[in-house]
């Protein structure tokens, strides 16, 4: 029997040195969203996406690894979702030059990530300006209904949608689907140790597989200012982890003692994070799980992509 739920596709960038401003921003989202049992999931790692900007090999396979790794110690279950890697199917860039093939320069010009690039005076390489078709492909091969990404990421799922349209219409044919965007709900920004966003180019991250001693020292960190009732930088992170009115009782009990706040915030976050961290320490050694996740995904990935290019070769004429 063919499975009727709706296909939910996405991509995550091999980014490393992940904080828990990711952890909550996105990736937690992200795996209720799979678990939810309402989707048929697929999810992959974009590494031909992030060739664009990490051209270093090592660090490429390392950071793939990573972040497998990462989502399975966060709890994404590969019994419920098809996890594999963009570069091992090689559908996606076919599909990606054959779209190029009935888009036009004008109409990638005006995509946000190119103005920006281009405002910037930066040299923008080819793949930087078509990242949108193989992300077009990426959607589009799996007859995606449903695009989870953030709010920045819009603009590619419409690209995505129009390119699928005018496939359908320049090959008389209804191969593609349309598919919708889906805007992860905007979580509250979560802080850095300087109160700023969290963020990796800020070096003001708590890391989110830290050891106790790495949170401790990322606490310790965090700027305090005495002027106010209490340590805003350390209550707004504490925040994520206890309700507003526990909370404000252990600030009320350790008025004025910075130390102990941020002793009791080591301890909370010590508690939450142990679990992820323990799993992805596990992970880290005996990692052949990533490869056996990597290689089930691969396969069902190719199968599904692959009658997928078989209509398309029809319809375009090449088989
Ligand atoms: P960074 O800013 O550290 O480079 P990325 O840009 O790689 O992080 O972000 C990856 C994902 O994590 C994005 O979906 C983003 O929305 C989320 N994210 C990153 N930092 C935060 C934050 N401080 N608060 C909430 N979400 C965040
Ligand atoms: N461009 C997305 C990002 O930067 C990642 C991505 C690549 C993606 N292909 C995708 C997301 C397909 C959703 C669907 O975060």
């Amino acid at each position: 029997m063919t499975d009727q739920k709706p296909v939910l596709v996405s991509g995550v960038k091999p980014t490393g040195d992940l904080h828990i401003g990711n952890y909550f921003g996105a990736m937690r989202q992200f795996v209720e969203l799979t678990k939810e049992g309402k989707y048929r999931p697929f999810i992959f790692v974009a590494d031909y996406h992030a060739l664009n900007t990490m051209q270093d090999a090592e660090e490429m396979r390392e950071r793939t690894r990573e972040i497998v790794m990462a989502y399975l110690a966060i709890g994404l279950n590969p019994d419920d979702v098809v996890f594999f890697k963009q570069s091992d199917v090689p559908a996606h860039t076919e599909l990606a030059w054959i779209f190029d093939t009935i888009t036009t320069m004008p109409y990638l010009m005006r995509a946000h990530a190119f103005k920006d690039a281009e405002a910037k005076n930066k040299e923008i390489n080819v793949g930087t300006f078509n990242y949108p078709m193989l992300m077009a492909a990426d959607i589009l091969l799996y007859d995606a209904k449903v695009v989870p990404v953030g709010q920045d990421q819009k603009q590619h799922i419409e690209i995505a949608r129009d390119t699928a349209e005018k496939f359908n219409r320049t090959y008389k044919t209804d191969v593609f689907t349309l598919p919708e965007p889906y805007i992860m709900p905007e979580v509250a920004v979560v802080p850095g140790t300087d109160g700023q966003k969290m963020s990796k180019s800020y070096g003001n991250v708590i890391p989110l597989f830290g050891t106790r001693d790495e949170l401790a020292k990322a606490v310790m960190g965090i700027v305090t200012d005495s002027s106010g009732e209490r340590p805003e930088n350390v209550y707004r992170i504490h925040r994520l982890f206890r309700s507003e009115v526990n909370l404000d009782a252990l600030y009320a009990e350790h008025r004025g003692n910075y130390k102990a706040l941020k002793e009791a915030l080591i301890e909370d976050l010590d508690r939450y994070l142990a679990p992820m961290r323990t799993k992805y320490e596990e992970f880290k050694q005996d990692s052949a799980i990533v490869d056996d996740v990597l290689a089930r995904g691969k396969q069902e990935a190719r199968a599904i992509s692959e009658a997928k290019m078989e209509q398309v070769r029809r319809a375009i004429g090449v088989a």
